[in-house]
């Protein structure tokens, strides 16, 4: 074997032992670098003639490339190796069981909105939506309450810090209420110029807050509104869509219901209402789930109406509440601290 032979076998033999990228550079030095040992035989040509050097040049040059094509071989394999190490390591194990994902649901208080929404507009009833941050003449003067009433108090109503212009800082509404005049105004105002307002048949369900905390107050809880007024609306009617709406709602004509006398300033007369199932287990016990009367005249006039002409109904009800008695639940606050194995329950 000549010597440039056995140097390109040399390099074979190296680049083979060389385990990494690293280990293959060092052995290349050996051969083509700087002080490499064919970079050694090409210094060593300028003592030659230019017969030899052609002869000796071209065997070099020779050599030279089969030790780079080694080079290049031996190169793309180590690339090779460290790929397949790599789709080793991240290789997916595609018999492992995959994360399940759990189908989600509405809240078990979207469902009553839900339910009431379409039991009312079955009965003819618009759906209505306001402001939660009310003003102080939407919440409590448009609705006939004196300048003093206790609701109007720090320890009832949440207050923001945003004064109305009326200098009176903006509330949470405590209650839907305020959408009595507020649907009213709008839809008066859509039929401007005319001389008789249509009838008001709506529900305006939403969220509402008071200072309140215990197994059947929430500060934040949810009321739906009702209002019917017309020429000819009576308490008649509020006893039929009531009842109406709580056999529907309940699904069931096993219970009764009763207005109970009581007072809010923007109805005249006014009524708690309780229901009573006759069976079940919450049987024997009345239960408050709605405030209701009929329209104050005051109220009627602050809608831009005349209390002469227009008469009829409102109600307020707490949809939390009837949550409640449809699920058999007997804390109203677990629906808002978001403990995903109590709301998986109702999925
Ligand atoms: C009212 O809020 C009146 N605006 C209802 C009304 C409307 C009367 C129209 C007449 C005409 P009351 O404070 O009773 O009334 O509340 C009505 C219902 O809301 C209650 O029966 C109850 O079901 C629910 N509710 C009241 N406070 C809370 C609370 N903190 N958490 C959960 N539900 C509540
Ligand atoms: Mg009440």
């Amino acid at each position: 074997m000549n010597e440039l032979d056995s140097i390109v076998a040399a390099a074979h033999e190296a680049f083979a032992r060389a385990g990494t990228p690293a280990d293959l550079e060092n052995a290349k030095a050996q051969f083509t670098g700087k002080s490499g040992r064919i970079t050694e035989l090409m210094k060593g040509m300028g003592a030659l003639s230019v017969e030899d050097k052609k002869t000796r040049g071209a065997a070099i040059n020779a050599a030279k490339q089969a030790i780079e094509a080694a080079l290049g071989a031996r190169r793309q394999a180590l690339a090779d190796a460290e790929l397949e190490a790599q789709l080793q390591a991240e290789a997916l194990d595609v018999s492992l069981p995959g994360r399940l994902r759990e189908p989600g649901g509405l809240h078990p208080v979207s469902l009553t909105l839900e339910r009431i929404e379409q039991i009312f507009a079955s009965m003819g009833f618009d759906v209505a939506d306001g402001p939660e941050v009310e003003s102080d003449w939407h919440s409590f003067t448009s609705l006939n309450n004196p300048p003093n009433h206790p609701a109007r108090s720090m320890q009832d109503t949440f207050y923001v810090d945003l004064q109305g212009d009326d200098g009176i800082p903006y509330n949470l509404r405590p209650h839907t209420s305020p959408m009595q005049v507020r649907y009213a105004h709008q839809h008066i105002k859509k039929h401007a110029g005319k001389a008789t307002m249509p009838e008001i048949r709506v529900i305006a369900p939403g969220r509402t807050y008071r200072v309140d905390s215990d197994a059947t107050h929430s500060p934040m809880f949810h009321q739906c509104e009702g209002l019917w007024l017309g020429e000819n609306v009576s308490f008649k009617d509020l006893k039929v869509v009531f009842t109406d709406f709580c056999r529907t709602f309940f699904e069931s004509d096993d219970l009764a219901l009763r207005f109970r006398p009581s007072f809010f300033p923007f109805t005249e007369p006014s009524a708690e209402i309780d229901i009573q199932f006759q069976s079940g287990p919450l049987a024997g016990r009345w239960l408050e789930v709605a405030g209701s009367g009929q329209v104050h005249p005051t109220v009627v006039r602050n809608m831009g109406l005349d209390p002469e002409r227009y008469i009829g109904f409102a109600f307020g009800m707490g949809p939390d509440r009837l949550t409640m008695l449809r699920y058999g639940v007997n804390d109203l606050r677990l629906f808002f601290e978001g403990d995903v194995r109590f709301l998986k329950q109702f999925r």
